[in-house]
């Protein structure tokens, strides 16, 4: 089966929504319509960045998704400061990335909360973009693959082979994220192959065949054609270098390189 990559660009807090729009005009003139057709591509800017992204997107008609880095699993209630999954609906946003690792090691956000937020997306016809990955001492100690494997069946309790076909699932493991060390191509491609083992082994064969599973951290012009060389990563979710124009211009051109 062939997946369609997807390269996403996380900006994390960076970004107004002035510097949002002059980034995204930059890099969309870098690009052309066949750079388009051959891989998704999707900006996750935040929140407060998101209507002019919208406007700008479909007024220049550019074949770019929008993300959001997070959201609440309610649909509205007395939760100051929290965004719900209709709000962003309305936006247009095609993306949610639940359980980033800064999410869970900064804010203490838990298997279960990423589960309840996985599933809320799900049913606002959101794609939710899973992250999962270990950090440095759980790879030492020889724990990746288990502490993956529980990450994913935390996040995916109650969610149907129907809905996780439709998903993206990020492996992005910590001690690679926003440091300059890139997994190796071979590496990152056993742990993809893992995590779309876990759900075809959760589920049927075919729903593992259809996820997409992307790899980030540290993902940079010169490593990313190695990187989406591999079968089991089918795309990237790009931190650092999607806040440069070219740079994620370069990253997304990918297949031509
Ligand atoms: P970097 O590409 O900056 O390492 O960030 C990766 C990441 O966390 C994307 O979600």
């Amino acid at each position: 089966m062939s997946r369609r990559p997807l390269i996403a660009g996380n900006w994390k807090m960076h970004k107004d929504h002035l510097e949002a729009i002059d980034l995204v005009q930059r890099f969309n003139y870098r690009l052309e319509a066949e750079d388009y057709d051959a891989v998704d591509i999707a900006v996750i800017p935040p929140f407060t960045d998101l209507r002019s992204m919208q406007t700008l997107i479909d007024a220049d008609r550019l074949p770019i998704a929008l993300g959001a880095q997070n959201c609440h699993w309610e649909d509205s209630g007395a939760f100051t400061g929290e965004v719900s999954p209709p709000m962003l609906a309305r936006l247009n946003v095609r993306y949610v990335i639940c359980g980033h690792s800064e999410r869970r090691h900064l804010f203490a956000e838990t298997d279960e909360i990423v589960n309840r937020k996985v599933q809320a997306v799900l049913r606002h016809a959101i794609t939710p973009i899973l992250c999962v990955g270990e950090t440095l001492e759980q790879r030492e100690a020889g724990q990746a693959k288990d502490v993956v494997v529980g990450q994913l069946h935390g996040a995916l309790e109650g969610v149907g082979a129907e809905q996780v076909r439709t998903m993206v699932i990020a492996y992005e493991p910590v001690w690679a994220i926003g440091t300059g060390r890139t997994a190796t191509p071979d590496d990152a491609n056993e742990m993809c192959a893992m995590v779309r083992s876990t759900v075809a082994d959760r589920y049927a064969g075919s729903t593992g065949e259809g996820v997409r599973v992307q790899y980030g951290g540290s993902v940079m012009p010169g490593n990313v054609v190695a990187l989406m060389r591999q079968p089991d990563i089918d795309g990237a979710l790009v931190g650092g270098a999607s806040l440069s124009a070219d740079d994620f211009a370069v990253i997304c051109r990918f297949p031509r390189l």
